[in-house]
């Protein structure tokens, strides 16, 4: 446990991100244009940041970046931990 941040949410104290879904999201980018993508998966429109996080999962920040540098998918989603994880709302699919 790197923080007493991280603490309190795994002691359940403190909302924490949540897995949006297990399936990558297409977007479409502006060529040039910053983007804020959500890390807290409590966005219900994913997948970029509307400020959610600041009431649902505070110290999380969004992932900013420029379409020269954007988080594509790597197939992260596709690993055993994510798989087996439950889902925002807890239902699976
Ligand atoms: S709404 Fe998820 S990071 Fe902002």
């Amino acid at each position: 446990i790197k923080s007493p941040q991280m603490l309190r949410i795994l002691l359940g104290e403190k909302p924490g991100p949540v897995i949006a879904s297990k399936k990558p999201f297409k977007a479409e980018l502006v060529c040039g244009k910053r983007h804020s993508w959500c890390t807290c998966g409590h966005r219900e429109k994913q997948p970029f940041c509307d400020g959610t996080h600041k009431a649902k999962a505070q110290g999380l920040m969004p992932q900013r970046f420029y379409t020269a540098n954007p988080p594509y998918c790597d197939s992260t989603h596709k690993q055993e931990f994510i798989q087996s994880a439950l889902l925002k709302g807890n239902t699976n699919f």
